[in-house]
C-alpha cells in the first residue's frame, strides 16, 4: 500500500467517524487561564535507591482527576497514575514489583542494559496478586531512562492507563561535571503524553482501526500526568530531562520564543559536548537532557510544532477544521505543551553550560561484523512481514558482536526500539541524523529508512528474549514486534 492509498483508506475512516462513531475533538485550547491561575507542575515522586540499592513498586487501580470535574479510572506504580521516579546506581539493585491491578502486567526497564531475565519483557508476566523479583545489575553510563509494562497485546492500554515512570541512572558526578542534578528545582523531569477525554472527564481509551493504523493520540497534553500546569524553573541555567512516554505521537518542541537548547544527553547517556538547538524531535519512547537559560526571567511556552508528518496525520484525526489529505494549517500546527515562568527565589547552581564531558563511558563501537535489514510492516503490522510471535525467535546474534541494521519503515514513521543494546544512528534517509539522534540511543524514529550500529554486550536466552518493534505502541500490540537471543560467544 502506498501512502495515497494510505491516504484513500484513512479517509474511509473520517466518514464513518462523521456518521457516529467516536472521534475526539482536537482543541488544545488549555491555555486560556491567565499564568498566575495555573498550578505549578509537580514532579513524579522521588524514590532515591542510589544508596540502599533496592526498591519497591506496586502496579495498582487508582483514580485521578486530571480536569479537576470528576474522577477517571487510571493505573500506576505506589500511586494513582505513573510512578516514581528512581534515583539508581551501577550496582545490585534489588526490585520487588508486585501487580495489584485485576489484569497480568509485566514491568520492563526501558534504556537498561541488562541480560535477557532482567529485563522485564512479555515473556516476564506478573500474574495478579503475585510479586517479581529481580535484582537489576546496573553497569552503564548516567542516562535517563524509564520502566513501562510491556504485556504483549495489553501494552498500549496499560501504559495510556499510566503504568509507566521515570528512572534516573546516576554517578553522582553531576557536580563534576558542571550540571544541575537537584530533582524537581534545577534538574526537572517533563513526561510528556498527550490523552483523550470525554466532556465529563473521564480519559478515552479507544481502540478503532484507525487508532490501531495511526497510533493513538490525544488531544490534551499530559506533563508528569497533569494538565495545565506551568513549570517553575530557578531564574537561570536549568536542565530539562524529556521523556515522550505517549503511546503514538512525534513531538517536536520549540520554544515560543525560539530560545535556544543546549543538548547534553540522548536516550543512552551523555553526549562528549553540547549542542546548541533550538527544536528537538522525540518520538515515543525516545528521552534528551537539555539546559535552558532562563535568566532573563521571561515567560516562555515549550510548543509542539508540527512538521511534514504531522500535517498529515493531523488533518486526519477528526479534527472539524481540517481538510481531507492536505497539508493546510490546522490547529494542530502548534500548540502549547507547559509554559515556563522562572522563580526569582530559585538559584541556579551553574551560570554557564560546560564546554564538554568526559567520554560517554560506552567506549568505542567497534567494526560491524554484519547487516541485518528490517522492514516495519502495515499490512498486516509485522517486521519482515512476520507478526509478532510469543513462540518464534527471529533473530540470534552473538554477545560482544557489533552490527549493522538497516531499518525501513512503511507508509508512515515508525520509532524503532531494541531491548538490551545501545545503538549510534549513522544516517537516518541517507543523510546525517539530527543532533538528538546522535550520542548513543536505544529508539530511534525511522521515516524511510535508518541506519545503525548496535552492540550487543547482554546475554538474552530463548525463555527470555530480548524485543525490537515500534514504539507506536499500538504498532508493538498489532504485532509490529521482533525478538532475538544473544548468545555466548563461541571461542
Ligand atoms: Cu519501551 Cu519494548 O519498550
Ligand atoms: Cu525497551
Ligand atoms: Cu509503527
Amino acid at each position: 500500500m502506498n501512502r495515497r492509498d494510505f491516504l484513500t483508506r484513512a479517509s474511509t475512516f473520517i466518514s464513518a467517524g462523521a456518521s457516529g462513531m467516536l472521534l475526539p475533538k482536537v482543541s488544545f485550547a488549555n491555555s486560556a487561564k491567565s499564568f498566575k491561575d495555573k498550578v505549578k507542575l509537580q514532579m513524579p515522586p522521588l524514590l532515591d535507591v542510589q544508596s540502599k540499592g533496592a526498591f519497591e513498586l506496586t502496579a495498582q487501580p487508582g483514580s485521578t482527576n486530571f480536569l479537576g470535574t470528576s474522577p477517571t479510572q487510571t493505573m500506576g506504580f505506589n500511586g494513582s497514575y505513573l510512578g516514581p521516579t528512581l534515583r539508581l546506581a551501577r550496582g545490585s539493585n534489588m526490585a520487588r514489583v508486585h501487580n495489584s491491578i485485576d489484569e497480568i502486567t509485566t514491568i520492563h526497564w526501558h534504556g537498561l542494559l541488562i541480560p535477557g531475565d532482567q529485563d522485564g519483557g512479555p515473556h516476564q508476566p506478573i500474574a495478579p496478586g503475585e510479586s517479581w523479583e529481580v535484582d537489576l545489575d546496573l553497569d552503564q553510563p548516567p542516562a535517563t531512562t524509564w520502566y513501562h509494562s510491556h504485556v504483549h497485546g495489553r501494552t498500549s492500554y496499560q501504559v495510556y492507563q499510566g503504568l509507566a515512570g521515570v528512572m534516573q541512572i546516576c554517578d553522582g558526578r553531576d557536580r563534576d561535571r558542571g550540571l544541575p542534578d537537584t530533582y524537581g528545582v534545577d534538574d526537572l523531569m517533563l513526561v510528556l503524553q498527550d490523552r483523550n477525554f470525554d466532556s465529563a472527564g473521564h480519559m478515552l481509551f479507544t481502540e478503532s482501526m484507525m487508532d490501531t493504523m495511526h497510533g493513538l493520540t490525544g488531544s490534551t497534553m499530559l506533563v508528569n500526568g497533569q494538565v495545565d500546569a506551568v513549570a517553575t524553573p530557578p531564574k537561570g541555567l536549568t536542565r530539562l530531562r524529556l521523556l515522550n512516554g505517549s503511546n503514538a505521537r512525534v513531538y517536536t518542541l520549540i520554544f515560543s520564543d525560539r530560545r535556544n537548547m543546549h543538548l547534553i544527553a540522548t536516550d543512552s547517556g551523555y553526549l562528549e559536548k553540547p549542542i546548541t538547538i533550538d527544536e528537538i524531535r522525540l518520538s515515543p519512547g525516545e528521552r534528551a537532557e537539555v539546559l535552558v537559560d532562563f535568566s532573563d526571567g521571561n515567560r516562555t511556552v515549550l510548543m509542539y510544532k508540527n512538521n511534514a508528518h504531522d500535517d498529515m496525520m493531523g488533518s486526519m484525526s477528526g479534527s472539524d477544521h481540517s481538510m481531507m489529505g492536505s497539508a493546510q494549517a490546522t490547529k494542530e500546527d502548534a500548540f502549547p505543551i507547559i509554559p515556563f515562568q522562572p522563580d526569582e527565589r530559585v538559584r541556579a547552581t551553574i551560570d554557564q553550560i560546560p564546554a564538554s564531558f568526559d567520554a560517554s563511558g560506552h567506549g568505542e563501537m567497534g567494526q560491524p561484523s554484519r547487516t541485518r535489514e528490517f522492514t516495519l510492516n502495515m499490512e498486516p503490522m509485522a517486521i519482515n512481514n512476520r507478526p509478532f510471535d510469543m513462540e518464534r525467535i527471529n533473530e540470534n546474534v552473538e554477545q560482544g558482536a557489533v552490527e549493522r541494521w538497516i531499518i525501513r519503515g512503511e507508509e508512515m514513521p515508525h520509532p524503532f526500539h531494541v531491548h538490551g543494546a545501545a545503538f549510534k544512528v549513522v544516517s537516518q534517509n541517507g543523510k546525517a541524523p539530527r543532533p538528538e539522534e546522535t550520542g548513543w540511543k536505544d529508539t530511534v524514529l525511522v521515516e524511510d529508512e535508518s541506519e545503525i550500529l548496535i552492540r550487543f554486550e547482554h546475554l538474552a536466552g530463548p525463555e527470555a528474549p530480548f524485543m525490537y518493534h515500534c514504539h507506536i505502541l499500538e504498532h508493538e500490540d498489532a504485532g509490529m514486534m521482533g525478538q532475538f537471543t544473544v548468545s555466548p560467544k563461541i571461542i
